[in-house]
């Protein structure tokens, strides 16, 4: 399967790398692809590299690694979204990391669907660093990773992709669900950050039975 990722940034190149080490072809697709030339040339042949628009229409499944301030402009920037899986992996982080700008009555995912409303959108790959994303191994187990969305085939796709590079990929259901799983980033993210603990950690899900 092919997967477009928008935006070449710590996200993007992290999926990448993650993605094409499982035998996936990686779409990047960038405001300026000149910019990420030797990124793309690092990754290998099994990675590509065009416009926004091109990265769209190369993949069934989209991910939007990019600024959640920038995601309008890019989902409006599509005609239309009908056949699309479109996974959002954003924070709407505050400046500073001071907080998030959207929840807990709605959410960035849900916003998102609001401007594309013939994708099929799933949030996904925002709850942890995105250097476990590049590499999910830990010793003590898979780590923790949320799934939402409405279109329960499109879960279910983003559910096989982050299972592939290694993830406990669990089906929260609605998109709704994204109130609580962008906030559950900012767990991730305040205890980073502002407790000192530094991004070499991850959440597991513990199960009695
Ligand atoms: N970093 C993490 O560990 C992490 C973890 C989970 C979730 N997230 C979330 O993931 C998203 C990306 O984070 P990041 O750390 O990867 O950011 P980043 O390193 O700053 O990369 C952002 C990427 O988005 C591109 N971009 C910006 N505006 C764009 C536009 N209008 N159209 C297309 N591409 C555009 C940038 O391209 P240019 O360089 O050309 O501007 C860049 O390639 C954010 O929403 C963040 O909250 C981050």
């Amino acid at each position: 399967m092919r997967i477009s990722i928008i935006g070449a940034g710590n996200v993007g190149r992290a999926l990448a790398q993650a993605f094409i080490r499982h035998g996936e072809e990686v779409y990047l697709g960038v405001p300026v692809p000149e910019k990420y030339q030797s990124t793309a040339a690092a990754l290998g042949p099994l990675a590509k590299l065009g416009t926004v628009a091109q990265a769209v229409a190369a993949s069934e499944v989209v991910i939007l690694a990019v600024p959640f301030t920038a995601t309008r402009a890019i989902v409006s920037s599509v005609a239309d979204w009908q056949g699309k899986v479109l996974v959002d992996a954003t924070n709407p982080l505050a400046p500073g990391l001071a907080g998030l700008t959207v929840g807990t009555t709605i959410s960035a995912a849900e916003q998102i669907a609001g401007w594309a409303p013939t994708a099929k959108v799933v949030k996904a790959f925002n709850t942890t660093g995105a250097e476990n994303m590049a590499d999910a191994a830990f010793p003590q187990g898979l780590p923790f990773m949320p799934v939402c969305g409405d279109d329960a085939q499109a879960r279910a796709k983003v559910i096989a992709l982050a299972s592939l590079i290694g993830f406990e990929a669990v089906d929260l259901g609605p998109l709704s669900a994204a109130r609580y799983v962008e906030p559950f980033a900012m767990t991730w993210i305040h205890m980073a950050f502002k407790q000192g603990l530094g991004r070499k950690f991850a959440f597991g899900l513990l199960r009695k039975d």
